[in-house]
């Protein structure tokens, strides 16, 4: 008869499984250059690049950024388009501004280091919840849980029906061993990753098989992504703007390129028809402080921020 494996008392069960996650974490962590990592801004720096990006292509710009700008000072002391410039190849250029914005309010308010508490840091710009517990965690050694989108779904399939009642953060402080948060953390984060994918679970692999509920019952789908988004002509707005910027980034430095000019570079048959909502893809970058934008008679131009 199939055990309900959910049916063992919560303890004993939460310490298998946290024993068995830290034994497979031993020898399957992935090597990532920010794992060991002491240094809270380089940490800071890592967090906020893998919010959006994917670890392979991480893994090529991290070295790079910190290279450029290897701490808080050198990152507040920058022009904004050098910080923009290097954020190349990253995408969501939005995170590059919020950096140094956060980086010039820690030396404005917190004499140029990182505030220690979760309630802190997350009044920093670009530091939501997430980022707030991981870098607590990651970088001052705090006993908090952290929950992306990885985590979420490895405890949603280890405790279904709590997934189901609780808020998924008070579920990841109830899931947390009583040692090593920022292993803990780290290794759902890999077995989320490497293992306990959305679509195609590994089970046979996996260290908790034997605890979890959803063992070999998740469907193994091929879902196309349902995001809906503001789009333009069949693409998102968001990769127009990318676009915009990566063409100021190629412009010469304090230049402005009008606004037709842009549009021809970053739309195929860009015509008369698209100028209005050209306006507002420039209007909301200025907003985000990636652009500026000059009135002339002849026209809207833009350029990067000095
Ligand atoms: N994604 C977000 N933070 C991460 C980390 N510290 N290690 C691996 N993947 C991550």
């Amino acid at each position: 008869m199939k055990k309900n494996r959910s049916r063992l008392p919560f303890a004993i069960r939460k310490s298998s499984i946290s024993n068995r996650v830290f034994r497979w974490y031993s020898r399957s962590a992935r090597v990532l250059p920010w794992r060991g990592e002491r240094n809270p801004y380089r940490i800071l720096i890592s967090e906020v690049m893998l919010q959006q990006t994917q670890v392979s292509r991480v893994l090529q710009k991290y070295p790079q950024f910190l290279k450029r700008f290897p701490d808080f000072a050198s990152l507040a002391r920058a022009k904004t388009s050098s910080v923009i410039r290097a954020w190349k190849g990253i995408g969501y250029n939005n995170r590059a501004v919020r950096l140094q914005q956060l980086a010039r309010i820690l030396y404005a308010e917190h004499g140029g280091r990182l505030p220690r508490t979760v309630e802190e840091l997350q009044l920093l710009p670009g530091i939501g919840k997430y980022t707030a517990h991981a870098l607590a965690c990651l970088a001052f050694n705090q006993h908090l849980p952290v929950v992306d989108t990885n985590i979420k779904r490895v405890l949603g399939r280890l405790f279904p029906p709590l997934a189901k009642r609780m808020d998924i953060w008070e579920l990841a402080e109830m899931a947390l061993p009583r040692r090593h948060a920022h292993l803990w953390n780290q290794a759902l984060m890999d077995l989320g990753a490497t293992i306990c994918t959305s679509l195609s679970p590994r089970c046979e692999a996996c260290p908790v098989v034997k605890l979890c509920p959803s063992a070999f019952q998740i469907q193994k789908r091929n879902v196309p992504s349902t995001r809906r988004e503001p789009s333009h002509d069949g693409l998102p707005n968001r990769i127009y703007r990318g676009r915009i910027v990566d063409v100021l980034r190629n412009s010469p430095r304090r230049s402005f390129v009008p606004a037709t000019r842009l549009g021809n570079q970053i739309k195929d048959s860009y015509s008369i028809q698209d100028e209005a909502w050209l306006l507002r893809l420039m209007k909301s970058l200025e907003k985000d402080g990636l652009i500026v934008m000059r009135h002339t008679k002849a026209g809207v131009a833009a350029s990067l921020p000095q």
